[in-house]
């Protein structure tokens, strides 16, 4: 507290401080909701109406790994949570998921659990921000 006060008696000081509250303040904005870049994607489009539970897709997990054109310009995945039509056919298909789980680039489709790992009732949408938790925590 001694040295705040020291800064407060002069003008470097203050100009010292105003920085500093700015930067806090820019940083506040900085850590809202942070949206899918750093998210789990929940997809229940059809799953739970044919039987499985809600798939998990961490966002977050995958965008480290691979550039954002890579799925969102070559797969065709529309930047939209549940705005994309897909299914399982398509899947096995080697389309959009099916892309890389295919046991050549990431684990296969036969791993159903690793996918349809939600909870019961879970809607289409982001979940977490920032807090990302990946599968098996909603
Ligand atoms: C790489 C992830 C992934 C794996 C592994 C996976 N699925 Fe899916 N599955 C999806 C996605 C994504 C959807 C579409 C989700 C939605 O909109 O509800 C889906 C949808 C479904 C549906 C809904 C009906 C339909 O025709 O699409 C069923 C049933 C299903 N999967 C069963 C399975 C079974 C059984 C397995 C294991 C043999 C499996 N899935 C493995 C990602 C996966
Ligand atoms: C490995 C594939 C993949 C990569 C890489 C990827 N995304 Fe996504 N992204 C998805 C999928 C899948 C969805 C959900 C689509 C759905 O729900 O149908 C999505 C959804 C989104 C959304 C929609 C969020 C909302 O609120 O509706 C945005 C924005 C987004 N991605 C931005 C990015 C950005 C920016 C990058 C790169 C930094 C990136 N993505 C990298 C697959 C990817
Ligand atoms: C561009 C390639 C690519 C696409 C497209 C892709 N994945 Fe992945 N995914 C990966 C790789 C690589 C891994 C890591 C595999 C490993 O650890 O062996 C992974 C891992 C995962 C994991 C496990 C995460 C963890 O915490 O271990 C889940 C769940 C998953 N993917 C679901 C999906 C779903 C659902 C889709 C479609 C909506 C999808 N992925 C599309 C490449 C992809």
């Amino acid at each position: 507290m001694r040295k705040i006060r020291r800064l407060l008696e002069n003008k470097t000081g203050w100009w010292f401080l105003s920085v500093l509250a700015v930067g806090w303040v820019a940083g506040l904005f900085h850590a809202q909701p942070a949206g899918a870049e750093y998210a789990d994607v929940v997809l229940n489009r059809l799953s739970e109406a044919n039987g499985v539970r809600p798939v998990i897709y961490p966002h977050w997990f995958h965008r480290i790994r691979f550039r954002c054109k890579v799925c969102h310009s070559e797969l065709g995945f529309k930047m939209k949570a549940g705005g994309n039509d897909i299914n399982m056919l398509e899947l096995m298909d080697g389309k959009f998921c099916g892309s890389c789980h295919n046991n050549n680039i990431a684990w296969g489709l036969e791993n159903c659990h690793r996918c349809h790992s939600g909870l019961k009732g879970l809607e289409t949408g982001i979940r977490g921000g920032h807090k990302a938790g990946g599968p098996g925590v909603w």
